[in-house]
């Protein structure tokens, strides 16, 4: 099959496990610890996540059965079609093949339901009423939102201020599925009104609504905390993307050179490229490259450390690349790249130098998904076209050096709800963003007093 544009599954082909990474770990991944600096126990996650979800989120299992009812609500729209960007290749002129899973086709438009719909299952078999959680650029709680408008539950969202006020549609979207959408910091919890206190004008961050929507939780015994990207579980619940992948390139006789995905806290990354990573801790000779904006480069300039997920220090210290937990990120556009910590397995892959990482500025990443769109047509999230500038990187290079390469990526949402930030784009009112080191230092320096992970 030489000629075709896109390779589609049936619905009977949507893998029936999750692939858990963290059984074909070297080294094993660094405990989360309580306050008192020692490995927390399941149970003390109890009031934030269901039980269900925690024994997910410690399991050493490579494979996990994904539940019938979860199955039948991702046929809704998976699999996901595998896309050749043939368009594109032919603007290069590489002989790069480029490969593209498209998560856009989801009713929230990302990748975000494949862990939402679980997360929201989860819940509702634990007997849990509500469900709270934070959003950057609203894909994650618009995700939620729907999946628990799918299974019958209430949904609060906290969603970070500058998204709030440049993104107002995916408010609205959270809306209409029945989810109530909330701007943070707010005076609904102590954490929001401690931080409007101190900085009325603040934009907001992941971090700070984290801790909103933790806080909400855990002080209702009916309500449980969902994360939309970080914790091991959420990885996992992703991993239906590169498996669904490996199984459409195989129908084409392809594999993967280099898997390239964005990463804010590392989910639609992970989700394509865990179980190619299960062929290179086999052996297999391939590369696999996280793209993160230089505005925010936890994987390629902040330390890897234990830090809190969460500005008040609500959550258990996880290793990972960290740049401090009260870092405000500068107000890019792509909302969901903004966090100031990367998921744990994935800060590990790159210890490990299964992974690499790039940080990219955003006027190179909004030219490549312009380029993008009036190519290949679709129009990309911000945190999208991340993954794609680095793919035409990738392509270009080939080109240079003459190469066949097949370049993988994952196009992790489309942008039709982030219009203002392609306005903001073409009316030349985007600029770049590097962190000068002092600002960096300052940031990281909340850590020095916090345990450290095992080094080597
Ligand atoms: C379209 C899109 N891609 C990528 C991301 C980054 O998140 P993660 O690293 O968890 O995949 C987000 C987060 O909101 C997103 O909306």
């Amino acid at each position: 099959m030489s000629d075709f544009t896109k390779v589609v599954l049936n619905d009977d082909e949507i893998p029936r496990q999750w692939y858990n990474i963290v059984a074909d770990l070297k080294n094993p991944l660094p405990p989360p610890l309580g306050p008192n600096g020692k490995p927390i126990n399941p149970d003390d996650l109890a009031p934030v996540f269901p039980m269900n979800l925690v024994e997910q989120e410690v399991s050493t299992e490579r494979w996990i059965d994904i539940p019938e009812p979860i199955l039948e609500k991702l046929s809704l729209w998976r699999p996901s079609p595998l896309y050749r960007a043939r368009n594109l290749e032919r603007a290069l002129g590489t002989p790069a093949r480029i490969y593209y899973k498209n998560e856009g086709v989801s009713p929230p438009g990302s990748h975000k339901p494949n862990t939402a719909i679980a997360q929201a299952y989860y819940n509702k078999e634990f007997g849990v009423k509500r469900i709270t959680t934070e959003t950057g650029a609203g894909q994650w709680g618009s995700a939620l939102a729907m999946a628990c408008c799918q299974f019958g539950l209430e949904c609060r969202v906290y969603m970070v201020r500058i998204s709030f006020d440049q993104k107002p549609f995916r408010k609205y979207m959270m809306q209409v599925w029945g989810a109530e959408c909330i701007a943070s910091p707010s005076d609904r919890t102590r954490s929001g009104r401690a931080i409007l206190e101190k900085d009325p004008d603040t934009p907001g961050s992941l971090g700070i609504a984290i801790s909103e929507a933790v806080e909400d939780a855990v002080s209702d015994e009916n309500a449980r905390y969902s994360l939309g990207s970080v914790l091991n579980h959420v990885l996992m619940h992703q991993t239906v993307i590169g498996l669904e992948a490996k199984t459409q390139l195989r129908k084409v006789g392809e594999y993967p050179d280099v898997v390239i995905g964005c990463a804010g806290g590392g989910s639609n990354f992970a989700g394509l490229s865990f179980p190619f990573l299960y062929d290179k801790i086999n052996g297999r000779d391939m590369r696999v490259v996280a793209v993160e904006p230089a505005a925010c480069p936890t994987m390629t300039r902040a330390p890897y450390a234990y830090d809190h997920g969460d500005v008040a220090g609500l959550t258990p210290l996880l290793a990972m690349h960290s740049l401090g937990h009260t870092f405000v990120p500068p107000p890019i556009h792509a909302g969901g790249l903004r966090y100031h910590g990367m998921a744990p397995l994935v800060s590990h892959c790159l210890r490990e130098n299964l992974i690499e990482a790039v940080a990219l500025h955003q006027l190179e990443c909004y030219a490549a998904a312009v380029q993008w769109a009036r190519t290949e047509g679709f129009i990309p999230a911000p945190e999208t076209s991340h993954a794609i500038a680095q793919v035409i990187r990738e392509a270009r290079q080939a080109k240079e050096e003459g190469k066949e390469k097949v370049i993988l990526f994952n196009w992790s949402g489309h942008g039709l709800m982030d219009l203002t930030g392609y306005a903001a784009y073409f009316d030349g009112k985007l600029s770049d963003y590097e962190m000068p080191e002092d600002e960096l230092q300052k940031y990281i320096g909340v850590m020095k007093d916090l345990p450290k992970p095992p080094t080597g």
